[in-house]
Order: structure tokens, then C-alpha cells, then sequence
């Protein structure tokens, strides 16, 4: 009897290790024997990377969150179509950068180890990398994803928007299987990196009042209105500012409290603000005590992340692992 039940406890665990591994499961150190080196050589690729730019960090970490919000982290944003219909044509994707560090990782990793590597994979691995050489945490990301056969222009319409009220920002977030801690966490990825103007100029001159006609967010206090308006003149589209004003070089929670005393600079992070559930979490993570006492935020913007990069994923053999991350094969 106890022989027959061992017997059945045996075949379900092997039933269930089959349904895993056709499921295929992502797993930290994924590529640990099929490519030893992986993980070492895309950190050495963006380390180098950074060596002459550092600004590729936070490219870097906008990348994954660009990839993993349109049809899942399948690499989907790194094809290059032609006619100007890929997904990364779409204007959502505006100012996108870090493309080529992905394309010179992927190509020494085929040279290590030809079609091991996906290029969904080494987006995530970028981002990881990214984010601790700009000073935040380390942390162990699964791997195992494989890479997408589409890429739709329209596909890039869903992604979150700096007009985006917090009803849609949330929404957005929750379709990808987020919550509002996720969005608060992960938007305070804004802690490292620049805008373009052109993404405040309607938050500065052409913001619908409440009374009606235009003008300047209401919500701007006027000191910090007119340092804005000051480097962002009408119509200016490229000058660049940080995101995180006073702290951009430092991965911090200085973006929470920013945010907090209305000195957002894009309106999707000042609308962070506007709503109680956000709000909360806005002030749990940049008061002082929780740096002693918790949430602790280096730890949560981790493990957001690791949610984040599964979004969707393409595994087992379902996709492809693309030989160059532009083209599909
Ligand atoms: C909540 C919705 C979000 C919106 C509307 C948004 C919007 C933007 C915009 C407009 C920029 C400036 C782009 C440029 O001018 O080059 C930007 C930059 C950036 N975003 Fe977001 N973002 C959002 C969420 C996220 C998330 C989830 C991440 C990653 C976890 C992220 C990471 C970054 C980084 C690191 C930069 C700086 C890029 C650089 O310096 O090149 N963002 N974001």
C-alpha cells in the first residue's frame, strides 16, 4: 500500500516536472550549461556601453519596460521593418534608445553559442544590468524566454502615455497583470534618465483648464512652472531635462518625494498623486522611516520588475531565438 502510494506521489511530480518544462518555465540561470557565459557577457556588453555613455543606463532600463507593455517581453520592439509599420515606428516609442547594445550583445553571444540566446532575454538581462550599474539594486532575473514572430505597428498604441490619467495609467498596468504598486514602483524608475521637452510642452502650454481654454498644469507650483518653462521655451521638442529633478544621478526614492511635492516633471508621474490608492503608496516608500522600517523600496522595485518582465512571455517551443535581434529569422 505505502509502496503503490510512493508509486503515485512519483508520477505526479513527474507529470507535473513534463506540464513545467512543456510550459517552459522561466528560471533564473536558464542559459547556466546551454551558455555558460550569458549572463556575464551582456552585463560586460552594457558595462562597456556605459563606459562612453553612461545616459545608455537608463535607455536601457526604458527599453524592457517598452518591449514587456506591447505584446509581452517577446524583443517584439526590436525589429526593424522598413515600411515604417514595425512597432518600434510607432510614436509611443519616441526616443527609444539602447537598441544597438542589444544587437552587439546578441551577436557576441552568437559567436559563444549560435541560436541559444534569445534577444527577449537579453533585453530583461540589459535592464537587470542597467540598473545596478546606475547605482540600485542587484537582483537575480528568470530567463528562458524566447523571442516573438510579430511586430505590429498599432501594437505600440497600448503602451501608458504622459497624458494618461491615473484611471488608464492603472488600467493599462492592470491588463498587464500589475497593480498600483507596480505602477507607482516601476514609474519610480524615473529616478535615473532625461525627457525630452517634447514631452511637457502640453503640460506647460497647451493644458486643457478646468474652466475651459489652455494653459500651464495648474498643479505646477509657479517656482517650479517657471524653471520648467525656462528650459522647455515653446515649442522646444529636444532639450533634454531629468526626470527626477535634484537627484537624477542617484537610483533613489528622491523621484517618490518629488512626485509627492508636486515637482514631477511629466504629467503621468504628477498624476501619481492624484488618487488615494497611489497616493498611499507614493508615501510609503519616501518617508524617512521606511528606509529603516520598510516597505523598502530597493527591495520592491526588484521584484516589480521581475514581475514585469514576465508579461506575456513567449517560452517552450512556442517563438523563436532570432539570430540577429532586428530580424526575425
Ligand atoms: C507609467 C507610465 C510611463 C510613462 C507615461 C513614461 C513616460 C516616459 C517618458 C515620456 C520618458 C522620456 C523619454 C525621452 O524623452 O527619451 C520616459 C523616460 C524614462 N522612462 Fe518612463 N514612462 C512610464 C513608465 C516607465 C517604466 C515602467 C519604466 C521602467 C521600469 C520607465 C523607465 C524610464 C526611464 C529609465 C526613462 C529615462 C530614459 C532615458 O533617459 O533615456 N518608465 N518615460
Amino acid at each position: 500500500m505505502a509502496r503503490s502510494s510512493s508509486n503515485v506521489t512519483a508520477l505526479a511530480m513527474a507529470l507535473l516536472l513534463l506540464v513545467g518544462l512543456s510550459n517552459g518555465q522561466l528560471q533564473v540561470r536558464f542559459y547556466s550549461k546551454s551558455c555558460p557565459n550569458a549572463e556575464a557577457t551582456v552585463a560586460s556588453i552594457v558595462r562597456q556601453a556605459a563606459s562612453s555613455d553612461p545616459t545608455i543606463l537608463p535607455a536601457l532600463l526604458r527599453l524592457q519596460f517598452h518591449d514587456c507593455f506591447v505584446r509581452g517581453c517577446d524583443a517584439s520592439v526590436l525589429i526593424k521593418g522598413g515600411n515604417n509599420n514595425a512597432e518600434v515606428d510607432n510614436n509611443k516609442h519616441q526616443g527609444l534608445r539602447g537598441l544597438e547594445v542589444i544587437d552587439g550583445a546578441k551577436a557576441q553571444l552568437e559567436s559563444q553559442c549560435p541560436g541559444v540566446v534569445s534577444c527577449a532575454d537579453i533585453v530583461i538581462l540589459a535592464a537587470r544590468d542597467a540598473v545596478a550599474f546606475a547605482g540600485g539594486p542587484s537582483f537575480d532575473v528568470p530567463t528562458g524566454r524566447r523571442d516573438g514572430k510579430v511586430s505590429n505597428l498599432r501594437d505600440a498604441d497600448a503602451l501608458p502615455d504622459v497624458k494618461d490619467g491615473i484611471d488608464v495609467l492603472r488600467s493599462k498596468f492592470a491588463a498587464n497583470g500589475l497593480n498600483e504598486k507596480d505602477l507607482v514602483l516601476l514609474s519610480a524608475a524615473h529616478t535615473v534618465g532625461t525627457t525630452a521637452c517634447f514631452f511637457i510642452q502640453d503640460r506647460l502650454y497647451n493644458f486643457p483648464l478646468p474652466g475651459g481654454g489652455r494653459g500651464s498644469d495648474p498643479t505646477i507650483p509657479p517656482g517650479f512652472l517657471a524653471e520648467l518653462k525656462s528650459r522647455c521655451a515653446p515649442g522646444d521638442l529636444n532639450t533634454r531635462l531629468p526626470l527626477d529633478r535634484g537627484s537624477e544621478g542617484v537610483f533613489d526614492t528622491s523621484i517618490l518625494r518629488n512626485i509627492r511635492n508636486g515637482f514631477a516633471v511629466i504629467g503621468s508621474d504628477a498624476a501619481l498623486y492624484n488618487d488615494t490608492s497611489t497616493v498611499d503608496v507614493v508615501d510609503s516608500y519616501s518617508g524617512l522611516l521606511s528606509t529603516f522600517f520598510g516597505p523598502y523600496f530597493r527591495q520592491d522595485f526588484a521584484d516589480a520588475m521581475v514581475r514585469m518582465g514576465s508579461i506575456g512571455v513567449v517560452t517552450g517551443r512556442k517563438g523563436e531565438v532570432r539570430k540577429v535581434c532586428s530580424k526575425f529569422n
